[in-house]
């Protein structure tokens, strides 16, 4: 049998591709950026080609890479960026229309209406969401009535909806294959998550033809076998799930109660909560966290939109930083933010205040303000945003969280992590492999072939490398808690 399971994590930044051994252990790593496109404020696009051919470049790469052929590759694994919506045609498998990315905010004043008009409680009955701009359905709208032409070859059955991780199992088949999973359905906002259909009501309210959507299945069976890569041999795609839920499995959090956070361009806690949707009270999502078999998983998410990606605009918007990993030397060089407070709502702000319209505010500058406070407030400001998360998250659970595993590229930067388990008075737990996304679609294809037994054998691979716990006396704390809830009124105060 082949020994290693190959992953394709497609984020919103980024195509990766990672090769794992039995032992949930990374053989060999390929990535490679790819275009941001901004063609209005608010608005964030991806060509939908330049996603295919990155991952698929990175995907050859990292098997030369390993020394490996692919014989040796029993399956491969699916994760992706959530929500992001694209609209290829079903004959020509080209994009009518670039990815309109998870972060953009171009429909919301169209979910404005929506919640005017009273849908709020029966979608998130239905779906688990908030109205937002964050989720596809609105996005598939709008592609719809602005593209010419594109809703008559909708309705003519010529035109197909998916999510990236669909995009890619239908290039990876050649156009064969058409499906998405459970998690990634979930985040449509089309998806009924009790009956695991697509919503037909929802369907009407949003005008979507029922021909265009993927069949959905479960997240870890085998879906199709690669047509057009890697040809020598056909290889079973039979792991998919939403780069969050994939995480929430690598980190092996499989009993309910268990909770991650990963971060990444932006910041997703999940708590598994077993079996049975459970509705927040306080403003949190309601998720599918995998479907194993015929037994389907949820959890409760809260998102910060934008996480990492503020070092990235440090780098490129700012120029203040050359490469990511020099924030942590600029940050570190001041002992503390001098009173510079900065709340990064550039794509307005997700879990738990849903403003859609909340843009970056950055307060308490002085004239003795340097890049450096700067870099530390961001810094902060991944902390505190996702400190914002576990107060609801432990609002909505019975039982306090107690400690946190984390994952994702801004986990190897220990200050941010002393000041997250400071901040959240909370334990946080880094794990030997971080890279949990890519990890939990390896899991998940591996799986569906028997290359792993079951849940049980993976669960022994699970290793903390590093636990953090909180060392900020409580006065502190509230200080900076209070000062911090000041920015955030401030961030959405533009708004009004
Ligand atoms: O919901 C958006 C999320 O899936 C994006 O993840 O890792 O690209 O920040 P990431």
């Amino acid at each position: 049998m082949s020994k290693y399971i190959l992953s394709f994590d497609q984020g919103t930044t980024s195509s990766r591709a990672i090769i794992f051994d039995k032992k949930g252990s990374i053989k060999a790593m390929a990535q490679k950026e790819f275009t941001q496109i901004f063609p209005q404020p608010g608005w964030v696009e991806h060509d939908g080609n330049e996603i295919w051919y990155t991952q698929l470049g990175v995907a050859t790469e990292v098997v030369l890479k390993a020394g490996l052929t692919v014989h040796d590759i029993a399956a491969i694994g699916i994760t992706n960026q959530r929500e992001t919506t694209l609209v290829w045609h079903r004959h020509t498998h080209q994009p009518i229309y670039n990815a309109i990315v998870w972060q953009d905010r171009r429909t919301s004043e169209y979910c404005d209406e929506l919640k005017k008009m009273g849908h709020a409680e029966d979608i998130q009955q239905k779906t688990g969401l908030v109205i937002d701009a964050y989720f596809s359905a609105t996005k598939l709208k709008w592609i719809l009535d602005n593209i010419e032409g594109a809703r008559q070859k909708a309705e003519s059955g010529d035109l197909c909806f998916g999510t990236i991780d669909s995009w890619l199992l239908f290039k990876l088949t050649n156009g064969k294959v058409h499906t998405t999973d459970v998690t990634n359905a979930s985040r449509t906002m089309l998806f009924n998550i009790h009956t695991l259909h697509w919503d037909e009501d929802l369907l009407k309210l949003f005008d979507i033809p029922a021909s265009m959507l993927p069949e959905v299945k479960s997240s870890s069976e085998i879906y199709g076998y690669t047509e057009q890569i890697l040809t020598a041999r056909q290889i079973p795609v039979c792991g998919i799930a939403g780069d969050q839920q994939a995480a929430l499995f690598g980190q092996m959090c499989i009993k309910p109660g268990m909770v991650k956070n990963t971060y990444g361009t932006g910041c997703f806690m999940l708590m598994n909560t077993g079996d049975k949707p459970v509705l927040s009270k306080n403003n949190l999502l309601t998720t599918i966290a995998w479907k194993i078999g015929d037994v389907t998983t949820y959890a409760l998410e809260g998102g910060v939109f934008i996480g990492g990606a503020v070092v990235q605009w440090l780098r490129d918007g700012l120029g203040i930083i050359k490469n990511s990993p020099d924030v942590e030397k600029l940050a570190t060089s001041v002992n503390d933010n001098g009173g510079v407070y900065f709340v990064p709502a550039f794509a307005g702000l997700g879990a738990p205040y849903w403003n859609q319209f909340a843009r970056g505010t950055m307060l308490g500058i002085t004239r003795g303000t340097t890049t450096a406070h700067i870099a530390r407030a961001s810094i902060e400001s991944i902390a505190l945003q996702t400190m914002d998360v576990l107060q609801a998250m432990n609002a909505d659970a019975s039982l306090p969280i107690r400690e946190l595993r984390v994952d994702g590229g801004a986990t190897a930067n220990d200050l941010l992590m002393q000041y997250q388990s400071d901040m959240m008075d909370c334990k946080v737990i880094r794990p030997k492999i971080t890279e949990t996304t890519a990890l939990g679609a390896a899991y998940l294809a591996g799986l569906a072939i028997g290359f792993w037994k079951d849940t049980s054998e993976i669960e022994n691979y699970w290793e903390a490398e590093k636990s953090f716990e909180p060392q900020m006396k409580d006065e502190a704390r509230q200080k900076v808690i209070h000062q911090w809830k000041k920015a955030i009124k401030a961030a959405q105060a533009w708004a009004d």
